[in-house]
């Protein structure tokens, strides 16, 4: 007997299934989502993100942040993200709306950043941070962003935007100081921006436990 059709249905309809699986269902489950709208402010949940932080997303994409950083908080009690402060919350499709790219990342060689913009917003710590890890957190691995700032003699006031308290082997000298370019300026506006600390009705924070 000629079984070739049989082999070839049986073939066909298992690569017909996982395109279902994984493309039409979640299109019509999760493709037309839109952001919640805020009945209190008249905004949108999640909020939309202020430009130079839509142009820090290239930078971290083009830096590689998401090869040692995740941006996803996983639910209890299948992990401990939660408990470990990563966010108040698990997060859900809606949350990555105004993300272009999604950098849900799979290592976690530095903390989850998810929620960075709640847990440090002071834009100079990320300057001092990016410029030399070391001089922050002393046992850091994260390498330095040194090249997306630029060191310069100080003509008579020191800029505003200088970078403050910077100690180590790349301190400025006397006379000197660092500036964040463009580049370092769009990244920590995106760092600031990553916040989770809106409601969605999917996403119920989880009770405090006692
Ligand atoms: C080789 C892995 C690696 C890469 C690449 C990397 N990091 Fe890190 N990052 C770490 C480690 C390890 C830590 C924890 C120690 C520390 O605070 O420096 C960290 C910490 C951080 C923190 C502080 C997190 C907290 O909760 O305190 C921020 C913010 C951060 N990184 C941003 C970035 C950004 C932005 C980039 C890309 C420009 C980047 N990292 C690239 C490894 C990395």
């Amino acid at each position: 007997m000629n079984k070739l059709p049989l082999i070839f249905l049986g073939v066909f309809l298992t690569f017909a299934s996982s395109w279902v699986g994984l493309v039409v269902y979640p299109y019509f489950a999760l493709g037309r989502m839109q952001p919640l709208p805020d009945e209190d402010t008249g905004g949108f949940f999640p909020p939309s993100n202020p430009g130079l932080a839509v142009a820090g997303q290239r930078v971290y994409a083009a830096n590689g942040c998401v090869y040692c950083h995740s941006q996803q908080v996983r639910r209890a009690p299948l992990s401990t993200d939660i408990e470990k402060g990563l966010g108040p919350r698990q997060t859900v499709a809606r949350d990555y709306l105004r993300a272009q790219p999604v950098f849900l990342g799979t290592m976690r060689t530095g903390p989850d950043l998810t929620n960075i913009g709640v847990r440090q917003p002071d834009a100079n710590w990320h300057h001092k941070h990016l410029y030399e890890p070391q001089t922050v957190t002393d046992w850091s691995v994260m390498p330095s962003f040194r090249y997306l700032y630029r060191m310069q003699e100080i003509q008579g006031q020191p800029s505003a935007n200088a970078v403050k308290g910077l100690s180590g082997p790349h301190a400025p000298p006397p006379g000197f100081e660092v500036v964040p370019t463009d580049e370092a300026n769009a990244l920590v506006a995106y760092l600031l921006s990553l916040k989770r600390n809106y409601p969605l009705p999917e996403s119920p924070e989880p009770p405090v436990k006692k």
